[in-house]
């Protein structure tokens, strides 16, 4: 039986229900994170919980719950699941209203939803083999570092990505890199692993930060800058990061190779060594 938390209780999935006239059903309007659990163990929890109050100041939500509350719910849910290895998802929405109106209700009332499901890391094969990837115009909206509910855009780009038989689809605006429909973007380029700046464009990724440190810890030149559609596409390695997917190399774009040479359309020497940096990274954080 799956358990979930909602609204100051711990349910079976299947007995909890929200109402028709919540914001997060009819506008969207809530915040979320997902947060992977390796061996039992929430990883960069801190760091997940400080994008949740990020996320719900820039939307005028005060949070409905203390940091302390939040590791208990998400204490609590890892538990009781039956798997080692999940996927935990918190989100906070706006709460029901009276009547459909745009404006915030006087009073709010927050619904507050927790579910560990399943870890899907992704297969060794996409590892091995890298990933397809499709490019097209970032058609979002201009507060993308806030990591909200209302994902219509993100999962239109990511279904495109799957009907063109692709895994995902990396987003320019205005010829600038910004990230993937659900994912953060790297680009190797003659040893140097670059990434785009932190702004109101992309989701601050948790795994991108991480990527970046061990970048630093093992004397990998990183570069934090604009990235041009040209150089994303002359691009010795590509990757894409997500807490779910860790890190995974992208070796096709719009049905080219990435890279040249021996590794052309196959995961570059750099990507192999961050891999393997992130799996040690995440044995650490296993061990506690
Ligand atoms: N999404 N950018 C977008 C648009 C994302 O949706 C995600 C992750 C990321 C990577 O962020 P992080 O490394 O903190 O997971 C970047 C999650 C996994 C999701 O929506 O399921």
């Amino acid at each position: 039986m799956t358990l979930c938390y909602l609204d100051g209780a711990f349910l079976p999935l299947a007995e909890a229900s929200i109402s028709p006239m919540d914001r997060g059903f009819l506008f969207g309007d809530g915040v979320y994170e997902v947060i992977p659990v390796y061996s039992r163990r929430p990883f960069r929890l801190d760091e997940h919980l400080r994008r949740l109050q990020q996320s719900l100041a820039a939307i005028r939500l005060v949070n409905p719950l203390s940091v302390d509350e939040w590791r208990n719910v998400v204490a609590h849910l890892v538990a009781q699941a039956e798997w080692d290895d999940q996927s935990v998802l918190l989100q906070v929405t706006r709460g029901p209203m009276a009547q459909r109106n745009h404006a915030f209700p006087a009073t709010v009332k927050p619904t507050v939803f927790g579910l560990a499901e399943k870890l899907h890391t992704p297969p060794d094969e996409q590892r091995k083999q890298g990933i397809a990837a499709i490019s097209t115009a970032d058609i979002r909206w201009l507060r993308c570092h806030v990591k909200a509910t209302s994902l219509l855009a993100n999962c239109l780009l990511r279904q495109m990505a799957l009907e063109a038989g692709c895994a995902e689809t990396i987003l320019f605006r205005d010829g600038i890199l910004s990230e993937g429909a659900a994912s953060n973007i790297f680009v190797v380029k003659n040893g140097v692993l670059l990434a785009p700046q932190k702004n109101h464009l992309m989701l601050s990724g948790i795994t991108y930060d991480v990527v970046l440190e061990l970048a630093a810890t093992n004397s990998l030149p990183t570069e934090v800058c604009d990235i041009g559609d040209a150089e994303v596409r002359a691009a010795d390695e590509l990757w894409m990061t997500s807490s779910t997917k860790e890190v995974l190399p992208i070796v096709t774009l719009d049905g080219k190779n990435v890279g040249a040479g021996r590794t052309a359309g196959r995961p570059g020497p750099l990507f192999q060594q961050m891999y393997g940096w992130y799996q040690d990274f995440k044995r650490t954080v296993m061990r506690g």
